[in-house]
């Protein structure tokens, strides 16, 4: 170490008395000086810790460490290696200052420069810097957003989550948008609890599914103060969507119909999501693939709509006949509806006038006759 023989005023007694000014002298006495109370830094960037001394001091090194008691941590000795750390003044005896590359939130904490004074066994410490308060401040992660396990349908709320890490400090907005409006939502989690280097954070918000949400986004935003603008994750609905079609069967031409007409049932699975579907159609409970499926078309909201016909020869035979058409959409339990094919009574067949009288009479039985005064009526065509 060099020690100053030269002092500044000219009124200081020559170099003989050099011993009685090293004592009295208060730029001669041995002075470590830390002058920075607090620094913040961003993770990434290289931190400076200034620490310097004057004056003479004793033969001993001088090294940094975080944190204190028997726990603190070797940062810096001039012997040993220390891969992020670099002196500012490379083998200075006065400039202690180093700079702490590639931080990380782990960095935080308090720095303190110590001087040492080599001893005939371990080094003792003698002066101890007042500490550097070191923040690392780290930008959060790109938020991840999940949804339901399953599809859900339109009606009670479905929940979204949206999470993002390793960010400091802990203050965090999370806010949520569903195209663009936003949503009410609780507090995020922000964890842990207690203080520390950096935290995590967990939102969640319930949405109510529509039907036209086929084309809907939901969006998770987070800001924080390492932020330029604010980071985003988008869900598309359509995702978790799923939007029963509405059936419903009809004739062309309407039921009844003459015998031997032909006729066409026409199923409409409509405004269904997601477009995965299969329908099938039945007479009286038995599969025909006689049905004729239109192309599957896309409705303005994003559902689909689908048709089938069939067409069939409205024979006696088939009078009564229930034709049922039978959908089955995103793998759920069939759902279905029907129709029944009626056919009209022939014209030439006898009217309603004279067949109505004969299932009065054969509903009766002999001893219950009523009196031929009450049969009149009917006799007017036997
Ligand atoms: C810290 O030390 C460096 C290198 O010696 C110096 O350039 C800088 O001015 C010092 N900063 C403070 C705040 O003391
Ligand atoms: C969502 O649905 C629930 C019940 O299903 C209802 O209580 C709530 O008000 C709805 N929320 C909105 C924003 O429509
Ligand atoms: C319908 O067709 C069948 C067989 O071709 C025939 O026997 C029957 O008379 C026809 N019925 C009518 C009402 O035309
Ligand atoms: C269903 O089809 C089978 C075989 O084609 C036939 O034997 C049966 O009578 C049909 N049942 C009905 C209710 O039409
Ligand atoms: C209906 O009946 C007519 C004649 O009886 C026949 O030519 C036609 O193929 C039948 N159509 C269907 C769909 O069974």
């Amino acid at each position: 170490a060099q020690v100053p023989v030269s002092v500044p005023h000219r009124d200081k007694p020559p170099a003989r008395s050099i011993l009685l000014s090293l004592v009295l002298s208060p730029e001669l006495e041995f002075q470590l000086l830390q002058p920075q109370g607090a620094v913040s830094v961003s993770a990434g960037e290289t931190l400076t810790l200034n620490c310097s001394v004057t004056g003479l001091g004793p033969p001993g090194p001088v090294k940094w460490f975080k944190g204190s008691g028997s726990g603190r941590q070797l940062v810096y000795d001039q012997k040993g290696s220390f891969p992020r750390v670099t002196r500012a003044v490379s083998g200075s005896s006065t400039d202690f200052t180093i700079h702490i590359s590639d931080t990380r939130p782990e960095d935080a904490g308090i720095y303190r420069c110590v001087k040492f004074e080599k001893g005939s066994g371990a080094d003792e410490e003698i002066r101890s810097g007042a500490g550097t308060v070191v923040s690392v401040s780290a930008r959060p992660s790109a938020p991840s957003m999940s949804g339901p396990p399953s599809r859900a349908e339109p009606g009670p709320p479905v929940t979204f989550t949206c999470t993002s890490g390793g960010f400091a400090p802990r203050d965090i907005a999370v806010t949520w948008l569903k195209n663009g409006a936003k949503l009410p939502a609780p507090q995020p989690r922000v964890l842990p609890a207690h203080e520390s280097v950096s935290y995590s954070v967990s939102s969640t918000v319930g949405v109510n599914l529509t039907a036209g949400d086929a084309r809907s986004q939901l969006t998770c935003q987070i800001e924080h103060s390492t932020l330029p603008a604010p980071l985003r994750a988008t869900y598309k609905l359509s995702d978790a969507l799923r939007v029963p079609p509405r059936l419903r069967v009809g004739t062309d031409p309407a039921v009844p119909v003459a015998p031997n007409e032909s006729v066409t049932f026409t199923c409409h699975a409509e405004g269904f999501y997601p477009k995965d579907v299969s329908l099938t159609w039945l007479e009286n409970g038995n599969e025909t693939n006689l049905g004729k499926p239109s192309p599957l078309a896309e409705n303005p909201d994003g559902t689909y709509t689908l048709q089938s016909s069939l067409e069939v020869n409205a024979t006696e035979q088939r009078s009564q006949s229930m034709f049922t058409c039978r959908v089955v959409h995103d793998s759920q339990s069939p759902i279905s509806a029907s129709a029944t094919l009626r056919l009209s009574q022939p014209s030439a067949e006898p009217g309603p006038a004279l067949t109505l009288p004969k299932l009065h009479l054969s509903s009766l039985s002999p001893s219950s006759l009523p009196s031929p005064s009450l049969l009149h009526p009917f006799q007017a065509n036997p």
